[in-house]
This record gives C-alpha cells, structure tokens and sequence, in this order.
C-alpha cells in the first residue's frame, strides 16, 4: 500500500476513533452490523472474515473439539460472549451440555431468537464489560476484545475468574517481534493489527499470570478490505483462571 493510501487510512481511523469515543459501545457495535461494516448482504448480520472465512473456522473448530476432550469440558455450560453472527458459535452447540450466547447488540440477539433453529441456545443481550457475567464452565470470547479499549478489556478480566476454561481468540501481526503491545484504541470496527499492535494478555497493562496461558492454535489470517496488506494471524489461547500461579 502506498504511503499515501496508509496516511489516509490511519487519518480515517483516527475520525472515526474520535466519533465513536463519544458513542456507547452497544450503539458503536449495532452501527457496525446495520451498516454492514465487516461485511455481509445488506439487512444480514456479518461479523467479519475470522468468522466467514471456512478454512479458518474449521480448524478452529476441530481444534475446540480436541481441547474439549482433552480437558473434559465435553457436556459442560459454555458461553458465548461477544457471539457475533452466530456462525462459529452455532458449530460449537453440540459439544456443550448448555449454550448462552451472547452479545451487546440487542438486535442480533433479537434475530437469532426468532431464526435460528438448532438444538436449545440461550440467547441473551449482556454488556460484558459494564454488566454482569451468566455462569458458565467454559466461556469463549472469540475476536472480541481486538476491538476494545485497554480500559474496557482490563474491565471484563476480574470477571473471567469465575469459568474453569475461558477460550480467547485475537487477530495478531505476522511479526511478534516487531508488533507493539497492548497500544489503546477505542471500541470499533477497526483491531490493533491494523497499528502494528496487539492484545498481549501476560503484559501491563492486563499481567494475567503466563504459567495459566496455553497456545492453542494459530492460523493465517485472512486479508481485509480496503488494502491492509498484513493478514495476520489468528491465535486461540486458553486461560486458566483458577489453576495455581
Ligand atoms: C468481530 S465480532 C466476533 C463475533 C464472534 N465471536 C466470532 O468470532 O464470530 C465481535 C463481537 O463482539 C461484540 N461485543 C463488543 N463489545 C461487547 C460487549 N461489551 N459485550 C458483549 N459483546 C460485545 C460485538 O457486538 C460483536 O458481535
């Protein structure tokens, strides 16, 4: 991308940062599905290329279904948080006992009641950043906080201390060497990697302990439109909140 397209794009960002700073996050996210900004028909809900992307979803399927059996989570609660389109989420409701999926666009929840047909789901709108947690063994929050600020991250981690399994999935940069950690931004469509930036949970301003952190799996990204010439990478961690430091 020339230098000139990248000071647009940043320019861009940062208007938008700026505007969506002043706005609530459950209006910045239903803005993002109805002007169908990570993608999608007109009038669906889409929830971006780490979701529809197939060869992406799959191995991270597959890859949920050998951690369950490896942990034993098999059967157990799991939720959801952040559940977006529902397309990655639905291909995990078998493996669980008990499924909420939820997410702070009250709409999107609103549309999954009435169209999705699959076994039982509890649908829910929750802030998980301003309200209460529901229980669960097993909680996922699958390319979620890329999209947040440290502040509202930092906010929802005291909360994961309550699951036994908490599966985090972030879009990172190609080059970890390279790649700044933790720089702020504002709730939004835009992620980190698009700053050369990541979420890195084991350092300030988050320090959870390294020792309860587990690689799980790792892919290629996917590209984005409008140029970003980095696809990234997608890694799933699993958080261990209750085992011992
Ligand atoms: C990129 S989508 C990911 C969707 C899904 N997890 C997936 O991987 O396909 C991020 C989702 O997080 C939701 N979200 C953002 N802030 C939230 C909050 N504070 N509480 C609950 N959901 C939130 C957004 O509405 C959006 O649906």
């Amino acid at each position: 991308m020339s230098q000139a397209r990248q000071l647009y794009r940043a320019i861009k960002r940062h208007i938008i940062g700026s505007i969506n700073r002043r706005r609530d996050v459950a209006s910045v996210f239903e803005m993002i599905y109805r002007k169908n900004r990570w993608g999608g028909k007109a009038g669906d809900f889409f929830s971006g290329g780490g979701t529809g992307n197939e060869a992406i979803a799959a191995q991270y399927i597959a890859a949920i279904e050998r951690l369950a059996d490896l942990e034993g989570f098999r059967g157990m609660k799991f939720l959801d948080l952040g559940c977006g389109d529902f397309r990655i989420g639905s291909r995990l409701v078998p493996l669980a006992g008990h499924y909420t999926a939820a997410d702070i666009v009250a709409p999107l929840i609103a549309h999954h009641q009435t169209h999705y047909h699959g076994p039982p789901v509890d649908f829910q709108v929750v802030d998980m950043i301003d309200g209460p947690l529901p229980d669960a063994d097993v909680c996922f929050i699958r390319q979620v906080f890329q999209h947040l600020s440290n502040s509202q991250i930092a906010k929802v981690l005291p909360k994961l201390e309550k699951f036994r399994w908490v599966i985090i999935t972030e879009h990172l940069p190609s080059n970890e060497h390279s790649a700044v950690p933790n720089l702020d931004k504002v709730h939004g469509t835009d992620i980190r990697l698009m700053r050369n930036s990541r979420v890195y949970l084991h350092l300030p301003p988050f320090s959870l302990p390294q020792s309860q952190l587990t690689t799980v799996l790792e892919v290629p990204g996917h590209g984005f439109d409008g140029g970003i010439a980095e696809p990234g990478v997608i890694r799933t961690l699993l958080y261990r909140p209750q085992s011992g430091v």
